[in-house]
């Protein structure tokens, strides 16, 4: 296949294109600059929206586009954080669908990034992708990004929805910035440690990703998350764990507020997710549980 990928310098897209080359695949990437050092089977085109315009030849002979371009979260938000956190997002999904809008021949699969904040702060509720979404920041954004992304059915565009949880891996995502924190043996329960994490081994993401792209699965949004989310104590227990370090200094929820503001929400909000459209679509999971999947990254 070829495959036009936006936010492919980022942790997920490196990923991906290791697995989309050893495949076989072809890769037209989307990038705001310049990037060098890539296998053969990588073209690069600049792309910035709104300021540059994806060029046509991207998407020629292209059969998907996956868009995972995204300002990082992990930062503290402020009204232009906020801002850049939507504009990055939103306006870069439409400048894509525009784009697709003038092609003589649209690529006929849109796998566009969407997450589970989709859902908002939702206690022991469990989530479905048939859940109505949640009510706080993420969540609108997470709504008007989907949003975008779905007006290209109109163009007789298949529309997938890549709803993604935690993504643990190494080389990015939340994962690495909690190591050293937890190798000193200083790291311990956030806040209550009763809220839900729903998290997703980097190997089962991209597995995900590739049956999106390869099987004629129904249209739709689709959680990407492993099929047991994990208490927030129970993944800083197992963390320690993994890591034969203790893991008993709490961070109370107040301190997580003073120094992270509203981003906090990340961290403190609570999600029970499960992928019932990935697990009806039979994808099996390498790592279901939490444990297995920290070992395999781990040790
Ligand atoms: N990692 C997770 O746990 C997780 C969880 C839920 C959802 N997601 C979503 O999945 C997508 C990929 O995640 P990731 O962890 O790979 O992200 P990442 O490492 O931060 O990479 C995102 C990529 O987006 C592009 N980008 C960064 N800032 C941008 C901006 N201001 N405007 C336009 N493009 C910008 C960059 O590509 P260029 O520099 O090449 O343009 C960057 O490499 C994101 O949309 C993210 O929200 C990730």
């Amino acid at each position: 296949m070829r495959i036009a990928l936006s936010g492919a310098t980022g942790f997920l897209g490196r990923h991906l294109i290791d697995r989309l080359c050893a495949d076989g695949h072809s890769i037209a990437l989307l990038s705001r600059r310049p990037v060098t050092g890539l296998p053969s089977a990588v073209e690069t085109y600049l792309w910035n929206p709104p300021k540059v315009e994806a060029p046509p030849q991207a998407f020629d002979g292209a059969d998907a586009i996956i868009h995972l371009a995204g300002a990082t979260v992990n930062q503290r938000w402020t009204k232009d954080s906020k801002e850049l956190l939507r504009s990055s997002r939103i306006d870069s999904t439409r400048s894509l669908v525009q784009s697709l809008s003038t092609l003589s021949r649209s690529p006929p699969l849109f796998l566009s990034a969407s997450a589970t904040g989709f859902y908002g702060d939702r206690g022991d509720e469990v989530l479905t992708e048939s859940s109505s979404a949640g009510d706080n920041f993420l969540a609108s954004l997470s709504v008007d990004w989907e949003k975008e992304a779905t007006l290209a059915r109109a163009l007789g565009v298949k529309v997938q929805l890549l709803r993604t949880g935690v993504v643990l891996g190494l080389g990015g995502g939340a994962l690495p910035s909690m190591l050293p924190v937890f190798r000193l043996g200083i790291g311990g329960k956030l806040g209550s440690g009763q809220q839900w994490m729903s998290w997703i081994h980097v190997e089962d993401w991209v597995g995900a990703v590739l049956r999106l792209l390869q099987e004629d699965l129904p249209s739709g949004p689709y959680n990407l998350t492993a099929p047991e989310p994990c208490r927030s104590e129970e993944f800083t227990r197992l963390l320690g764990k993994v890591l034969h370090r203790p893991a008993f200094l709490p961070v109370p929820e107040f301190a997580l507020k003073l120094l992270f503001g509203e981003m906090s929400t990340v961290i403190l909000g609570s999600q029970r997710v499960i992928p019932e459209a990935l697990l009806k679509s039979g994808y099996e999971f390498r790592y279901r549980g939490l444990e297995s999947g920290l070992r395999s990254l781990l040790q």
